[in-house]
Formats: C-alpha cells, sequence, structure tokens
C-alpha cells in the first residue's frame, strides 16, 4: 500500500515487522536479554538483545521507511550513530571530510579518529562548492559527512549537489538529519548513501530520552553498521525505542509548530537594535533563503543569534522565564543555550571563532509554548 509518512508514524503498530498476536495498538516492549531458540517459529529468529530485538527491529522498520533505506540501525544515542558510522565506513589511513560547522560532539569524535586511529580529517566550508570539490580532487576521500541545517550556525547545505560531487570522486556521503528530521527532508532521496540522526530532539520531542539511528541506502552498508553495532555494543534498548515510538505519530504536526513559533520570533528579534545578527533559514535575509525552502519541507524551530555584547547575551540566558539553560533542542519546552559554554565546549576558541561563534552567540530552540508568551519573556528579560 502506498502510503504518506504521516499515515506510517500514525500507524506504526500496523507499519512494521513485529506482526503481533495480539493487534496491540502500540508498540510492544520486548524487555528481554535472551530468546529461547526451540521455541520460535517465525520468519524472523531472535536469540540476543544485543544483536537484534523486536521492539527495535519494529522502530528501524519504521525509520527505513521514513527515510527511504535499505535499513536502519537504532543506537543508544545520537553520538553512537556518528561513531557507528565512523566504525563501519573508514580505516587507519582513511580520509574524511566534514563540514566545518558540525555538533561539538561530532567535533570531539573527528579528534578522537584523528589521534588514536591515525585518520586524516578535513574541514571545509561546503557552500563553497568549488573548495569541497578541490579537496575531494586532491586526496582520495573515502567520507564527506555534514549536518543540514548545522548547528549552530543553521547554514544550509545543497545536499543534492555535494551528493553529485561525491559520486564524481567515489566518495561516500553522510547526513546528519537531526535538525530537519525525515518529516522535512529525506537525505537518502537527495544522493545521499547514509542519513543518522539523533532521535533525542525532534524525533522523539519530548526529551525523555537519549537516541539515535543509522538509515543505510545500499544493502551492503546495512550489514556492515548491523555487524559494527553488534560488536560495539551501540544498539538502543526496548523500553528506549519504545520511548522515541511515543513521538512519531505527532512528529510533523509539532514540527509545523516550532517552524510557525519561531519564524514570529526570528522576525521579532531581528527588528530589536540589540541583536547584532541572526540566522534562521525562514527569513528572506538568511543567504540560503530559496535553498532552505526548497530543500526542507518544514524549519526546524532553531535560532542562532549574536547580542551586541556579551552583558546582553547573559541577560537573555539569565533573565527569561521561559527559556531553560539547557543543552538538546526539538522539546516542547523553549531554551537556550550559549554553544561556546554547552553545545560546542569541546572546541577551542581558535576553532569557535572559525565557524563563527563568539560568548555573546546564543542558540535558541522554539518550543511549542504560545508564542506572545514567548516574546514578552524575551522583551521583559532585556529590558
Ligand atoms: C546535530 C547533532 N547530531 C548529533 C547529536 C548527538 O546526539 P545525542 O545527544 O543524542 O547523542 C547532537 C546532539 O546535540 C546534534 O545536535
Amino acid at each position: 500500500m502506498d502510503i504518506k509518512l504521516e499515515t506510517l508514524l500514525a500507524r506504526i503498530s500496523d507499519f512494521n515487522s513485529l506482526k503481533d498476536a495480539y493487534g496491540a495498538s502500540h508498540l510492544p516492549i520486548y524487555q528481554t536479554a535472551t530468546f529461547d531458540l526451540k521455541k520460535q517459529t517465525g520468519d524472523r529468529i531472535y536469540d540476543y538483545s544485543r544483536t537484534d530485538n523486536p521492539t527495535r527491529n519494529a522502530l528501524e522498520d519504521i525509520f527505513t521507511k521514513a527515510e527511504n533505506g535499505d535499513g536502519c540501525t537504532c543506537t543508544n544515542t545520537g553520538i553512537a550513530s556518528i561513531a557507528l558510522l565512523f566504525d563501519s565506513v573508514v580505516k587507519a589511513g582513511d580520509s574524511i571530510i566534514v563540514e566545518k560547522d558540525c555538533y561539538g560532539g561530532t567535533f570531539r569524535i573527528l579528534n578522537i579518529l584523528k589521534e588514536n586511529h591515525a585518520i586524516n580529517v578535513e574541514f571545509a566550508d561546503f557552500c563553497d562548492l568549488n573548495a569541497v570539490e578541490e579537496i575531494l580532487k586532491k586526496k582520495n576521500i573515502k567520507l564527506l559527512l555534514c549536518e543540514s541545517p548545522t548547528n549552530p550556525g543553521l547554514k544550509i547545505i545543497d545536499l543534492a549537489a555535494v551528493s553529485v560531487l561525491c559520486k564524481k570522486y567515489g566518495t561516500l556521503f553522510a547526513v546528519d538529519n537531526s535538525m530537519a528530521t525525515f518529516a522535512s527532508q529525506k537525505p537518502l532521496d537527495l544522493g545521499a548513501d547514509f542519513s543518522i540522526f539523533s532521535a533525542t530532539k525532534y524525533v522523539s520531542g519530548h526529551g525523555s530520552v537519549i537516541s539515535g539511528a543509522v538509515v543505510t541506502k545500499e544493502e551492503k552498508w546495512t550489514k556492515a553498521v548491523k555487524f559494527y553495532s553488534n560488536a560495539g555494543g551501540r544498539a538502543q534498548s526496548p523500553f528506549e525505542c519504545f520511548l522515541v515510538s511515543l513521538g512519531l505519530p505527532t512528529l510533523t504536526y509539532r514540527l509545523k509548530a516550532h517552524e510557525a513559533s519561531a519564524t514570529k520570533i526570528a522576525e521579532y528579534l531581528s527588528k530589536r537594535n540589540d541583536v547584532l545578527h541572526i540566522s534562521f533559514p525562514k527569513l528572506k535575509s538568511h543567504p540560503q533563503y530559496e535553498l532552505a525552502n526548497k530543500q526542507m519541507k518544514i524549519c526546524p524551530g532553531l535560532i542562532t543569534l549574536d547580542m551586541t555584547t556579551v552583558e546582553k547575551a547573559h541577560k537573555f540566558v539569565n533573565n527569561t522565564k521561559l527559556f531553560g539553560e539547557k543543552a538538546s533542542f526539538g522539546c516542547s519546552d523553549s531554551r537556550v543555550e550559549m554553544p561556546a559554554k554547552i553545545s560546542h565546549a569541546s572546541y577551542s576558541e581558535e576553532d569557535l571563532k572559525a565557524i563563527g561563534i563568539s560568548k555573546s552567540t546564543l542558540r535558541l530552540s522554539i518550543g511549542l509554548e504560545d508564542t506572545d508568551d514567548l516574546i514578552n519573556d524575551i522583551d521583559s528579560a532585556l529590558e
């Protein structure tokens, strides 16, 4: 049956491999470490939950369908999905290229790859495709990785154009789809080989679980990722897969509400004299406004801004009542964070400067509160 994403997500118990004998309306939790081989008659045989588990497999089926992939492996954190990608694809002596505006945790793993595993890591601004091509031309690059929108700069990378370059030079292409999610953009349809994401954010949406996934386009990589997940113990527990699944039926609708509220707040902030610079892909002033509209069906609710002074940035953080000073994004509650202090604390001052982050940079994740309440809160905090 040909169904749209929203139907798939609203009926996850109907559209996965776990044919529950009782017709459970929601994903049953198989909270067990082992299975008795002598008692199984189904087509899929289970032995140990680190390798495979019916609840996890059901969630993986949904993500595979949602991303139009060949297969998926759910991991116990979003960062584990990135580590698993590297485990599966790169070996000592390989080179990889990464968009320089990337999540701080990714940057930390890249340093480990360089220092402990003899992997050469190149960084580039992926908005400059000529610069990317120069690197691909000169070096034998095994894997290219980027986020879009990037975190925290909110740059939009032209995924279809990058994939053309990767194909030309025989480079594998992975996209971290944590921010936009498969409800907004499908990297595999745009030519990527891997779509990985932290489900901790919008996908689960309730801030109740840390979770991730690697979705693969080709069977060869599906098998490799499963092998390394089992070998390295990266898989997500059944109960946490269940928690992630609770957010799926509302994903598209939540994202649309985040987008609508963030758009109004970005417009409001862009008119304030104490805001020096603002990045939000739905604002016409964003350098990739048109690409953002073409590539993403819905814009996630993150706004990155530079206040005119560090004092103003602290005022925002300390005086707002509806913005928790918290890491992560994509939950129902609004958040403010200083990337230099939280999400990008693994960057040196010099590295932060290279991606345009200063001590007056703030990243907002707009939640699902009433928009006017949020605007009034910012207004009073900055008085
Ligand atoms: C873009 C991006 N990718 C990956 C991660 C890592 O995910 P997790 O925190 O679920 O391990 C994060 C976390 O903030 C992120 O922002």
